[in-house]
């Protein structure tokens, strides 16, 4: 496996996981597609432009006639689906987007991979497809709905019961997924991950949003009584998951990634807080949002026991070196929440290709 289609590179997850396969697989080539919504920022991507094995081409994966002609140019031997509408609070106010990307943009890429890879795509029931090929979908612990505090992580067998409009697309995509694997014999893989946190993050989810408030003594808004239970891991950590699972895993499977790392949102931000030297004071409670799971936990002993993958990263060492990421990335945190990293490809690109 060589040439692989990443589809929201540019991305929080997707741009650390461009960076980690050119890093460390030196004989893949990567074409990065995204249609740089307000989440994609082509800065967390500006060291590694000139790397002849990365490619990035602006695009919406609903976009078919585009997939096609990225199939003919480049012979994807894999594509690994990172592009989603990936807020649950937009979902809130606007679930009707999320359906359009996170499902329509998944069934178009499938229907993209079944056309390229089927050995004889004018036979709708032919099951047999090019050797070595494979569909990643990245999927959430989120789709399994939520816990009380004494009941079990999730596992694989878990039944899908999202609760928001997010959650309910992307369980919607694994289904579709899982159709297309029964139905067509589609090579793929499902991962479900739990809460990420790293550098590149959009500074409207939680470390860093709260992060930059705090650096800026404004206040901390924590929905409700904060105490809504995540499992943490390391964005590293994540992406060396996936790519195991692209390269090893049997088509079909399905993993839970997690860190076995739960806490509870406001216990996060009181360490923020305490590690930058901000007073608890700068919390402030805000009315909850409506539908808020409770607890997420993951079990990912299936990915452990089978792939050999473990977390590298510890909590106690990552989460204070991703804090001082954000200070010492003051200028990209700027460009982020003013809006200006948009700018960045028509610097880089040219306003002309828009
Ligand atoms: N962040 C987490 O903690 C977490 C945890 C588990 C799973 N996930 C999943 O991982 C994936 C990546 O999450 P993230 O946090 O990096 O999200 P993100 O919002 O930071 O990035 C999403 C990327 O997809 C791109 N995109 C959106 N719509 C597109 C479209 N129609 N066509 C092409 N590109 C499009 C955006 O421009 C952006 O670059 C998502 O599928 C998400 O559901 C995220």
């Amino acid at each position: 496996m060589k040439n692989i289609l990443v589809t929201g590179g540019a991305g929080f997850i997707g741009s650390n996981y461009v960076r980690y396969v050119l890093e460390n697989f030196p004989d893949f080539e990567l074409v990065n597609l995204d249609a740089l919504t307000y989440a994609g920022n082509l800065e967390n991507l500006s060291d590694i432009e000139a790397n002849p094995q990365y490619h990035f081409v602006r695009g919406d994966i609903r976009d078919a006639e585009l997939l096609r002609q990225l199939f003919d140019k480049y012979h994807f031997d894999a594509v690994v689906n990172f592009a989603a509408e990936s807020h649950v609070d937009r979902s809130i106010t606007d679930p009707s987007l999320f359906f359009e990307v996170n499902v329509g943009g998944v069934l178009t890429l499938l229907e993209a991979c079944l056309k390229a890879w089927r050995l004889r795509p004018e036979d709708k029931y032919c099951h047999d497809f090019q050797p070595g090929v494979r569909y990643l979908q990245v999927s959430t612990d989120e789709v399994y709905g939520s816990l009380t505090p004494d009941e079990p992580a999730f596992t694989e067998q878990n039944p899908l019961a999202p609760n928001s409009p997010y959650a309910a697309s992307k369980a919607s995509a694994d289904l579709l997924c899982r159709a297309y694997a029964h139905t067509y014999g589609l090579p793929l893989n499902i991962t479900r991950c739990s809460n990420n946190y790293g550098p590149y993050q959009f500074p409207e989810k939680l470390i860093p949003l709260m992060l930059n408030n705090a650096q800026h003594d404004r206040k901390l808004p924590v929905y409700g009584d904060g105490q809504q239970i995540r499992d943490w891991l390391y964005v590293f950590d994540h992406n060396r998951a996936i790519h195991q699972v692209l390269t090893q895993a049997e088509p079909g499977q399905v993993y839970n990634i997690g860190g076995s790392n739960e806490r509870a949102n406001l216990q996060i931000v009181e360490l923020l807080l305490k590690s930058i030297g901000k007073p608890d004071s700068l919390i402030e409670h805000v009315k909850d949002r409506p539908g808020h799971d409770r607890r997420y936990a993951i079990d990912s002993s299936k990915i452990r026991r089978e792939l050999g993958w473990a977390p590298a990263y510890q909590f106690e060492q990552a989460l204070p070196a991703t804090i001082t990421w954000y200070q010492e990335h003051a200028t990209w945190v700027e460009h982020a929440v003013s809006g200006e990293y948009q700018n960045y490809y028509d610097k880089m690109y040219g306003a002309a290709e828009r």
